[in-house]
C-alpha cells in the first residue's frame, strides 16, 4: 500500500486497533479522519493528535453511513483510503437467547460488522475509481477462518468480510484501488467490553506487524494465530474450532 500522502477515513478510529492505525498513518504523513459513536473518545484522540479530523457517526445506521460519505467527499474531496475497522463482538449460547424479543440486540453485529463495511466499501469504491490511487482496507479476523463458537454471529460476520473482500479485489482489479484485508488474532483492546481481550497480542506490536505487511505490498495480512488460520487445511480448522470451543464454552454457560 502507498503509505504516505493519502487522506484516510478510519471507522472506529478513536480506540483499539483503529487508533493504533490512525497513529501510524499520521506519523507516515497522511491526513487522517476518524469516526465513532462516542464524541468524548474522539475528543480524547484529538487531544493526543490535534491534526486528527473527527466525526461522530454510528455505522449501524444507513443514514449515518450515507451522511458520512457525503460529508467526507464534500469536506475532504481528497479522501482516497477507507479503513473499515469499526466492529463489535457478542458472546452467547443460542439456547440462552430469546431471539423473538431480542433480535435487535443480536442483529447489531450484522449491522456493524457486515452491513457497514459492505455499504461503505460500495459507496467509496465508486468515488475512488476516478482517482490516481485509492485503497479499501477491511479488518476481518482470524475467526473468519476458524470460527470461535462462543461468538457465532461475530465469527460468521468476519467470514463474510473475508469473502466480500476477495470479490471486491477481483472486481476492482482494473482500477487503481487496492483492496486489502487485515486479519487480527486476539489483540488486547476493549472489543466485546473491557477485560475480555487481555490474553492476546499488545495492540502496538500487532499494528507494527501489520504496517510491515502494508509496506511490503501485501493484500491479505494476518498476524500470529490469525496468519496460521488463514492457511489451515479443513482438518486443521475442525480441530482448532473444537479445541477453542472446549476451552471457552464455560465462559458463556
Ligand atoms: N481485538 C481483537 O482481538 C480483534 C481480533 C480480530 C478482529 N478484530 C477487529 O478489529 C476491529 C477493531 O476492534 P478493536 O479490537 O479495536 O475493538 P475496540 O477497542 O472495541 O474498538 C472498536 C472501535 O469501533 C468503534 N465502533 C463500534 N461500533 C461502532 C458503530 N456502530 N459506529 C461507529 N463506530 C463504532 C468504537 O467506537 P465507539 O464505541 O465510540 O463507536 C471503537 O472505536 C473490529 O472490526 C474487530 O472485530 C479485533
Amino acid at each position: 500500500m502507498k503509505l504516505s500522502g493519502n487522506t484516510i477515513l478510519i471507522t472506529g478510529g478513536a480506540a483499539g486497533i483503529g487508533f493504533a492505525f490512525a497513529e501510524r498513518f499520521i506519523k507516515a504523513g497522511n491526513k487522517v479522519i476518524i469516526c465513532g459513536r462516542r464524541e468524548a473518545k474522539l475528543q480524547e484522540a484529538k487531544e493526543k493528535y490535534p491534526e486528527l479530523i473527527t466525526r461522530v457517526c454510528d455505522v449501524t445506521k444507513e443514514s449515518d453511513r450515507v451522511a458520512l460519505f457525503d460529508w467526507a467527499t464534500s469536506e475532504h474531496p481528497d479522501v482516497n483510503v477507507l479503513v473499515n475497522n469499526a466492529g463489535i463482538q457478542q458472546r452467547y449460547h443460542v439456547l440462552k437467547t430469546n431471539a423473538k424479543e431480542d433480535w435487535r440486540y443480536y442483529s447489531q453485529e450484522i449491522a456493524s460488522n457486515i452491513e457497514a463495511p459492505f455499504h461503505l466499501a460500495m459507496l467509496f469504491a465508486t468515488y475512488f475509481a476516478n482517482k490516481d490511487y485509492g485503497a479499501i482496507l477491511n479488518v476481518s479476523s482470524g475467526l473468519a477462518f476458524t470460527p470461535m463458537a462462543i461468538a457465532p454471529i461475530y465469527s460468521a460476520s468476519k467470514a463474510a468480510v473475508h469473502s466480500f473482500t476477495m470479490s471486491l479485489r477481483h472486481q476492482l482489479e482494473d482500477t487503481a484501488i487496492e483492496v486489502i484485508e487485515v486479519a487480527p488474532p486476539a489483540v488486547n483492546t476493549d472489543l466485546g467490553g473491557a477485560g475480555l481481550h487481555t490474553f492476546g497480542t499488545p495492540v502496538d506490536e500487532f499494528a507494527d506487524a501489520i504496517f510491515k505487511g502494508l509496506e511490503a505490498g501485501k493484500t491479505e495480512i494476518g498476524y500470529a494465530r490469525a496468519e496460521n488460520a488463514m492457511r489451515m487445511s479443513r482438518d486443521e480448522i475442525d480441530e482448532t474450532v473444537k479445541m477453542m470451543y472446549a476451552k471457552m464454552k464455560n465462559t458463556i454457560l
